[in-house]
Order: C-alpha cells, then structure tokens, then sequence
C-alpha cells in the first residue's frame, strides 16, 4: 500500500473529525478514518461519505495499514485524557518518521509532554490549533500548527488546502516550536471570550438600557457589522435575534438562560496572563461574568434584596447608539491588544519564535475571531515585527483614542443605570492605566515597605531602600 497508502489519518469521527475528514477528500487527498467505535464509522461511511476517497479503518491495525509511509495522523477526540488515551492505543504502530497532529483544544503543557514522549521513538507531534467550529472545520477553518518544520512540511499541502482562504492564501502558517500553535489557539480562544463579553454587555445596555426587542436588536448589530465593526461574532449575533423558538414562536433569545457554560481555554489564558504577568482585564472579566452567570439562584436571591438607583436612560437614544458603536469598536480593539502583548510575552518565555503579523493574518478568516479590524492588525505587526504593543501602532493607537470619550461615555451610563458593562470598563482602564506616566504604585511599594520590609525602589536613586515608617 506504500504509494496509494492514505495521505492523512483522522482518528476519532466526531463532528469536527467528520468534517475535517469530509474536507481534506474535497481537496482531492486519500484519507483514511478511525473511531473507538466502529459503529460510528459505519454510519460515517454509510451517511456522509460517499464517492470521496475515504478509507474506513474498523480496527485500528486496519486503519494504520491504509496509511502512506511516513504515516501522518490527525487525533480529532476531545482534549485532555482522550488524548493521551488515543496516544495509548496507536503508539505500537507507529514508526520512526511518523506523525501524530493533536487538532484538539489541548492545554500546551500537555503537548510539550506529549511531544516528548512520542520523540523517545523518532515520532514526531504537531499541536493543531482549529478554529471556526463545525462550518470551519468543513468548509475552511483557521488552522494553527506548531511544531518540528519537518512536521508541517509533511502536510502542509493538506492543511493549506483545507483552511480558509483569504485574499488567495490559505489560513494556516507554522507559527512556531513546541507547543505554539495551542499556545496561539488557547490566546485565540480568550479574545474570543472577551469579545463575546463585550458584545453581551453591548447587548444587555441596549435591552435594558433601551428597552429594545429582538428585532429592533438585529437592525442595530446588522448595521453594525457593515463597517470597521465587521466581524463573525457580530454577524452571529445579529442573526441569533431573528431566530424565532419553533415551540412558542417567541424570540428564542429571550427563552435561553442567562447562564454561560465554558470548557475552560478563557480560564487558561487567564492564569497563563497572570503567570506571565501580562495584563488581560478583557479576557479575565469576561471569564468572571461567565461564573457569575452561573450563581443564578444566588442572583435570583439577590436581586430581591440588593437594588440600584434604578435610573431610566433618558439621553438621546441615537447618539448613544453611535457611542456604544464606538465604545465596542475600542474595547475590541483593546481586547486583541491584551492577546497579542501575551503572545509577544509568551514567545520570548517559552521561545516559540511566534511572528505577530503571521498570527494576525490566519485569523482574518476561518476562525470565530475574524474580523475586519484584523487587517489593521496586521499591517501593525508587518510594517513594525518588534511593535511592543497594539496601542503604539499609530492608526491603532489613534482609533482607540477618537473613540475613547464615546467609551466614556458609555462606562459612565452604564454605571448610572446599574447594568454592568466590565468589559467596556476594564478596556478604558485597562488603556488609561497603559498610557499612565505614573501610576499609585508607589503608594503600595510604600506600603509592602510598611507592612512587610520588602524594600522599594526611589525616583532619585538605584537600589533597594527601607525606611523606618513608625518613628515620627
Ligand atoms: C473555535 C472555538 C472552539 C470552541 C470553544 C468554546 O475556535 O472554533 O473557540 O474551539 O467553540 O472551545 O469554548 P467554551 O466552551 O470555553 O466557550
């Protein structure tokens, strides 16, 4: 079978396995699949399948047989011990050369583990970042690899065959060593979070604030997804307040809870930014809205008891709009701002060899985070590598600061009708804090000094110095 053999192997058939699977055979490659459960893949070959050059593997010696060596296989189960269980089972089939690709959500540590174990016998690893959910993964996703040249040079044509394309080139570069590229789509995945957060406090101002009805809400986020605004979640969101509940006809919006789940790659990039000690207030309130939102008996209580001033918004209904439109635009911008200043950290912590301009690029399409601003950010990070953060390119830098008094003004009637908006608030201070001169740190070098003897450091002099605080 050498020479006919299947160019790649998909193991696990689940929905994005399917459809990679599906993909990669429309692109004219051999592919052959596997599932823990042969059932699935009966019904795989029976349903989906059809005239493609897909091979089945209802055993998986059977399935290692139909691969062309140096065989190239892709794991589609979900992250964490599926993985290694995966690993497991196909680890005495494989040979030196070969190829395992993880295309799961798995946290990078456990790749760098991963990859070092499977080099004990010349196996090489890839850490596949895939983004763009079910439609993504069969018709164009962004693809994020990292890993051994040699590896992505084995599927390169594969990968850039079935990632979306943008302007003629595909979403998928090497984007470093080891771990980088689930190190990209974990940071990825936070954006994705705070932008969601953003726009859901968008959405809860203009609903409560305004009182606006679903339909009257998917004029306004059509309309905003025209211009500099334009992206997928807003495209998304715009059309989620169309969608009417087959069961009562009302807006299914107003039938969801208001209770979000999470599988926990915002939380890791989270802790990563505080390990780091990279700031990234967007991404980690938007991880605590989504908590709170599950303490819902605890708020249902709550708000029995606990009131605000209850003001009504009684401001000019259309300007707010604009400035809402403005302040959104600015806490995006801040968003990718905070995400790309951890990738800059993170390349030079763990010496991925990250290039900004070349993340920033395969994101544009394919992925939840694509959007228009992501031009911008890219000809930031090509017209300067080394740009230290997204706030001193100077078309970023003076888009964030045009807007900046509307995201005022917005935080500021936020406050005054008791809505939260964090994300919105975060993102100004978040700026106001970047862009300070000075800032009160002073006082708590002062205090740990106090309180603890930690030293701090003087305006006029290097070194470490104490002081007596008690004596006068
Ligand atoms: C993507 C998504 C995808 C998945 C998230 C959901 O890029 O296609 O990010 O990976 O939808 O993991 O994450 P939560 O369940 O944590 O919201």
């Amino acid at each position: 079978m050498p020479k006919q053999g299947c160019e790649i192997g998909v193991v696990g058939l689940g929905t994005m396995g399917r459809n990679l699977a599906l993909n990669f055979a429309d692109h004219g490659f051999r592919v052959a699949v596997y599932n823990r459960t042969a059932e699935k893949t009966r019904e795989f070959m029976a349903q989906e399948v059809g005239p493609r050059h897909i091979r089945p593997g209802y055993e998986l010696q059977e399935f290692i047989g139909l691969l062309r060596r140096p065989r190239a296989l892709l794991i589609m189960v979900s992250a964490g011990d599926a993985v290694d269980a995966v690993i497991k089972e196909i680890w005495p089939h494989l040979a030196a050369g070969d190829l395992v690709i993880d295309g799961g959500n798995s946290h990078f540590t456990d790749t760098n583990r991963r990859a070092r174990a499977l080099a004990v016998n010349k196996v090489m690893f890839m850490g596949l970042g895939v983004s763009g959910g079910e439609a993504g993964a069969r018709y164009g996703p962004s693809l994020m690899p990292g890993g051994p040249q040699p590896a992505y040079d084995r599927v390169a044509p594969v990968l850039e065959a079935a990632a979306a394309q943008v302007e003629g080139a595909p979403c998928v570069a090497l984007l470093g060593r080891g771990s980088a590229g689930h190190y990209v789509k974990m940071v990825h995945n936070g954006i994705e979070y705070g932008l969601m957060e953003l726009i859901a406090e968008t959405y809860d101002l203009l609903k409560r604030g305004l009182g606006m009805q679903p339909e009257e809400l998917h004029k306004v986020y059509t309309d905003w997804n025209q211009g500099e605004l334009s992206s997928f979640l807003l495209e998304i969101t715009a059309r989620i307040f169309l969608k009417k509940d087959e069961k009562t006809g009302k807006p299914l919006i107003d039938l969801i809870l208001d209770r979000a789940k999470q599988k926990g790659t915002g939380m890791w990039t989270s802790w990563e930014a505080m390990d780091l000690q990279v700031g990234t207030p967007t991404i980690d309130i938007a991880v605590v809205m989504r908590d709170l939102s599950g303490y819902q008996d605890e708020r249902l209580a709550a708000a029995q008891v606990l009131t605000s001033p209850n003001h009504v918004f009684g401001g000019d209904r259309a300007r707010f709009l604009d400035k809402l439109k403005n302040g959104l635009y600015a806490g995006m911008i801040a968003t990718y701002a905070q995400g790309l200043a951890l990738l800059k950290r993170a390349s030079a912590t763990y010496n991925y060899g990250l290039d900004l301009e070349t993340v920033a690029r395969i994101w544009r399409g394919g992925c939840i985070i694509r959007a228009a601003l992501l031009e911008d950010i890219r000809a930031a990070f090509r017209d300067r590598p080394d740009l230290n953060h997204l706030f001193l390119d100077p078309k970023l830098g003076s888009e964030f600061m045009t807007r900046q008094q509307d995201l005022r003004d917005v935080v500021g009637v936020a406050a005054e009708l008791g809505v939260p908006a964090p994300g919105l608030m975060l993102s100004l201070a978040y700026f106001d804090a970047y862009r300070s001169a000075r800032l009160p740190a002073n006082l708590i070098q002062a205090q740990r000094d106090y309180f603890g003897a930690h030293t701090f450091e003087r305006v006029d002099a290097a070194g470490a110095f104490h002081a007596q605080w008690d004596e006068d």
